[in-house]
């Protein structure tokens, strides 16, 4: 969370920081701030609020300077406000953070005893006054600033100048994501490359504990004892045009309509037409001493994991262990090197997840991610990185990263049943087909959007949503309840259709939408008897379901969307669009900001 952005130009670096500020907007959004130097004096303006604030706040010349530092903030210690804004100062010294130190209380302690005033409640500015501290002990920039980091525990990407030197800044990456981006004539600073497209040609990304003293003819990056190293320099290849929204209003319902598109790169990158298989993984020739698979992620990307579970143990038939992050990170396990463990994370940075990866590693078999950003942190900590290609996403609600992850997902399930030799010829190509088709289907069902619309003015004044699922719909019950919650502040539940009786059913009522998703499959009767359930207590149900399902419904009572008719393995990702676009426009309708919903980031790069 938080995005911090550095910049050593020629020219005056406040307009550009301001526009990468509002591109890492996505990672927080409570406050934001810059500081520039010009002639030895720090300048600095915060606010309170979006980059916008800030734009509105900073008047011509307020901030002159061809060096500058800026943060878009996600509060972890401290309301969000301009007190609490990076960057923050001290004599010398400022300085931006994204990452939560640890020990802030003790070194904070340690600098009261000293004499030592805080002007905020964060975490960030125990780091600056304590190496303003040192600074008066008479050392040089870099041995305060590296005595500093040395003191911090926890994770932080860092990024100070001081007063009297224009011409370095001091970076240090340590659990958190930083970059040095390389444009004609200036050097960026970035929490992520995708923020400094357009202005950049070449990236390094940082190795773990690596610190740097960045000027625009020299980089010199050390390791944590101290030695000097080289990290590679990559050529930057992402074109800006996809980081706009193009013609649609928000990020969501843009990246919405991409699937079509990015699904297929997930796939194509996997499957091979011409000989119908699925060609990823090829290192791992069999699963025999393999006995169970175990899938980790937060939000979103677990709920991939749950669909995930039910393909893994009905085609590859192998115990499937799934669970959230968090949760798993100090859960007491057990593992015997005969697991597979995978990882997803659209970002590959959630604190979270990189924890319980960093938890597996050497204590199973192997450790496979899938992830949207191959640089990122987890990705460079697997053995086997399996992309999703879905292309940068910024709203902060996940859509098609989902589509992708489970897209993934279903190759690898159809991989390791082929290598387990669990599946007949017909049945392979069958479930390659599908996967085929899914662009077309996504298309089918985006290009009528009316109905979506009519299902979501139906929920705009409801306090409570409830999303009913059985089987491998369930997980999907899940997720659109998470993504109605984000984007419209409504308070949404995902339950297992027949889990209803023994309690939810006791909040039905006329009152409270109950939208099910009941597609052809060998659960359906089962489903329906549950919507009878519903219906029988005056509850307000909105079905979907496919054309085959339609034709099945006992009565015609309720609102249905139809989609179209799909294999039954295809029908988690396919259910994910409804999801998305009843999310999308309830929020819509509710005037929320879609794309950076009250309280959220993106990225969760903290605990
Ligand atoms: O980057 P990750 O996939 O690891 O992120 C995981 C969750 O934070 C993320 O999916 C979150 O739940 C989304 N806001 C959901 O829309």
């Amino acid at each position: 969370m938080c995005g911090i952005v550095g910049i050593l130009s020629n020219n005056e670096v406040t307009p550009t920081i301001l526009k990468v500020l509002k591109k890492l907007e996505y990672r927080g959004y409570d406050s934001a701030g810059i500081a520039t130097i010009f002639n030895n004096k720090i300048k600095r303006q915060r606010a309170k609020g979006k980059i916008e604030n800030l734009i509105k706040q900073i008047h011509r010349n307020d901030l002159p300077g061809n060096i500058g530092i800026g943060h878009t903030r996600w509060a972890t210690h401290g309301v969000p406000s301009k007190d609490n804004a990076h960057p923050h100062q001290k004599g010398s010294v400022v300085g931006v953070h994204n990452g939560i130190i640890e020990n802030f209380r003790e070194l904070k302690e340690e600098l009261l005893i000293k004499g030592y005033q805080f002007s905020s409640e964060t975490d960030t500015e125990v780091i600056v006054q304590l190496c303003s501290y040192y600074i008066d002990q008479g050392i040089s920039n870099k041995d305060a600033f590296l005595k500093t980091i040395d003191r911090l525990e926890g994770a932080f990407a860092l990024c100070f100048m001081f007063d009297d030197d224009d011409k370095n800044l001091f970076i240090s990456k340590r659990g958190a994501p930083l970059v040095i981006g390389f444009g004609k004539n200036e050097v960026y600073i970035g929490s992520d490359a995708v923020s400094l497209t357009s202005l950049i040609e070449s990236v390094i990304f940082l190795d773990e504990n690596d610190w740097a003293i960045v000027s625009k003819n020299e980089i010199l990056i050390f390791d944590q004892k101290g030695n000097k190293v080289q990290r590679q320099k990559k050529i930057v290849e992402l074109n800006n045009d996809i980081i706009s929204k193009g013609n649609y209003h928000h990020f969501m319902l843009k990246e919405i309509h991409e699937q079509p598109e990015v699904f297929g790169y997930a796939t194509s990158g996997f499957i091979d037409y011409k000989l119908q298989k699925i060609n990823m993984l090829n290192e791992v020739k069999e699963l025999h001493g393999i006995n169970k698979i175990i899938l980790v992620g937060c939000g979103t990307a677990y709920y991939a994991c749950a669909v995930a579970k039910y393909w893994l143990e009905k085609f590859v038939k192998i115990s499937v262990e799934i669970d959230v992050a968090s949760e798993f990170r100090y859960r007491e396990t057990y593992f015997t090197k005969k697991e597979y463990a995978i990882f997803v994370s659209q970002s590959g940075e959630t604190a979270d997840t990189l924890a319980a990866l960093r938890k597996a590693k050497g204590k199973v078999k192997k450790i496979i991610s899938i992830v949207n950003v191959t640089e990122s942190s987890i990705a460079r900590e697997s053995d086997f990185v399996l992309p999703i290609k879905a292309g940068p996403e910024i709203g902060v609600a996940s859509t098609k990263a989902f589509t992708n992850q489970l897209a993934v997902l279903a190759c690898l399930t159809i991989k390791f049943a082929n290598i387990k030799g669990l599946l007949s010829d017909k049945k392979n190509s069958e479930l390659i087909d599908s996967l085929i088709s899914i662009p077309g289907v996504i298309s089918d069902i985006l290009s009528n959007s009316k109905k979506f619309q009519d299902f979501a003015k139906k929920l705009v004044l409801s306090s409570n949503v409830l999303f009913l699922g059985r089987g491998i719909l369930y997980p999907l019950a899940l997720e659109a309840a998470l993504k109605l919650k984000e984007i419209s502040y409504i308070h949404a539940e995902g339950y297992p259709s027949g889990e209803l009786k023994h309690g939810p059913i006791a909040l039905i009522d006329s009152n409270m939408p109950v939208i099910c998703f009941a597609p052809y499959n060998e659960l359906f009767e089962k489903t329906i008897s549950n919507v009878e359930e519903v219906l029988a207590r005056n509850g307000n149900i909105l079905l979907i379901t496919d054309e085959e399902g339609f034709d099945l419904l006992p009565t015609n009572q309720f609102p249905v969307i139809k989609l179209p008719k799909i294999s039954n393995f295809i029908q988690p990702i396919i259910y994910a669009i409804p999801s998305q676009l009843i999310a999308y426009y309830t929020g819509l309708y509710k005037g929320t900001d879609i794309d950076q919903p009250r309280n959220l980031a993106k990225s969760v790069t903290v605990e």
